[in-house]
């Protein structure tokens, strides 16, 4: 398994490590455990005790401490052993797991999985789209998908797929005769953008349901920018918008995909969807969450996944895949992310 190491990983949403709870996440093929110390900050360890390699995450959060669930040694959150209740109590040397660096941003909690010197604020992209703010209502899920993540990123960066797979997200309805959509790539830094703009769509069931001022036009300008970082972040910035309208004239629902892999071929999705329509809606909410997920779990994942088999354990690369015009950003992400792999040298 080759990832790239210095980077922010999203573990899960801040909801996950509440309380006195024990999360435990698999994150490139290491076992963790998170948890909130007696400050409330997040702390993630390895999820294996340096005794009889029992997981943490199966003990119990003592005093902001993990308390190991065998024999009961407890560690800080630093990872250090803090309480022996064995003989004179003495604290072994070795009683040391590793401690990553965690943070919360943007309603979720992630972690450093490289070289903890390095960790930074500004090492992850700014995700203040989806944040949840006045005017804006949020909802987010989250899956996992049996397939590499470079396959769900291909999957990301190339939404000409959505037509063929995604009746709600895109639409049921063919194009007029004269439609043509404005594909393109940017680069900005390491950052690659895949912008997708179609002139005179058919509002798309998603964007007529979310319309709310006045009746949703037949035909409207639909855009769906996707911004890929390294290692696996993306943010869709999608709305639609009355034609030749700036684009406040309609509703935005930007959202945020962040693919964690799991293992080589399993990949943790978790995903969050802001809208400035219909805000504090439940029963919207409940329809757009219920749409992106269904998008997602019934129509990508199996996709993917049924990709992923046809490919065996093979890389992408090395089957010589046919390339169309609409793999550039999908490619430039690759190789970015290869060279970003390859400069660490690990
Ligand atoms: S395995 Fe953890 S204290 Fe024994
Ligand atoms: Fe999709």
């Amino acid at each position: 398994m080759s990832f790239l190491r210095n980077a922010w990983y999203c573990a899960g949403f801040t909801s996950d490590v509440a309380g006195e709870n024990l999360y435990a996440i698999t994150m490139l093929g290491e076992p963790l455990v998170l948890f909130r110390g007696a400050d409330g900050k997040v702390t993630a360890l390895a999820d294996r005790c340096p005794h009889r390699f029992a997981p943490l995450s199966m003990g119990k959060v003592c005093e902001g401490q993990v308390q190991c669930p065998y024999h009961g040694l407890r560690f800080d959150a630093q990872g250090g052993c803090s309480h022996n209740p064995h003989g004179d109590g003495s604290i072994p040397k070795a009683a040391q797991v590793r401690a990553y660096p965690a943070t919360e941003k943007h309603g979720a909690v992630w972690v450093w999985m490289g070289d903890p010197s390095r960790a930074t604020a500004a090492a992850l992209p700014d995700f203040s789209a989806i944040d949840e703010r006045p005017g804006w209502t949020r909802v987010q899920g989250r899956l996992t998908v049996q397939a590499n993540y470079q396959l769900v990123i291909d999957n990301l960066l190339d939404l000409t797929h959505a037509p063929y797979l995604h009746p709600f997200l895109a639409s049921a309805e063919p194009p007029p005769p004269d439609f043509r959509p404005d594909i393109r790539m940017e680069q900005e830094g390491d950052s690659v953008l895949a912008i997708n703009e179609f002139h005179r769509m058919p509002t798309t069931p998603l964007y007529r349901m979310l319309w709310e001022r006045g009746e949703p036009p037949q035909h409207s300008t639909l855009r769906a920018n996707m911004r890929w970082d390294a290692p696996s972040v993306l943010l869709l910035d999608t709305g639609a918008s009355p034609s030749g309208a700036p684009r406040e004239d309609g509703p935005s629902a930007p959202s945020a995909h962040w693919l964690t892999p799991e293992s080589d071929t399993s990949t943790h999705y978790f995903w969050a969807a802001a809208r400035d329509r219909y805000v504090g809606n439940a029963e919207v909410s409940a329809q757009m969450a219920g749409g992106i997920d269904a998008a997602f779990r019934q129509e990508d994942e199996p996709m993917i996944e049924a990709c992923q088999r046809r490919m065996g354990g093979t890389d992408l690369i090395s089957l010589k895949p046919v390339l169309l015009v609409t793999d550039g950003p999908a490619m430039r992400a690759r190789r970015i992310l290869s060279q970003r792999i390859e400069a660490e040298g690990v």
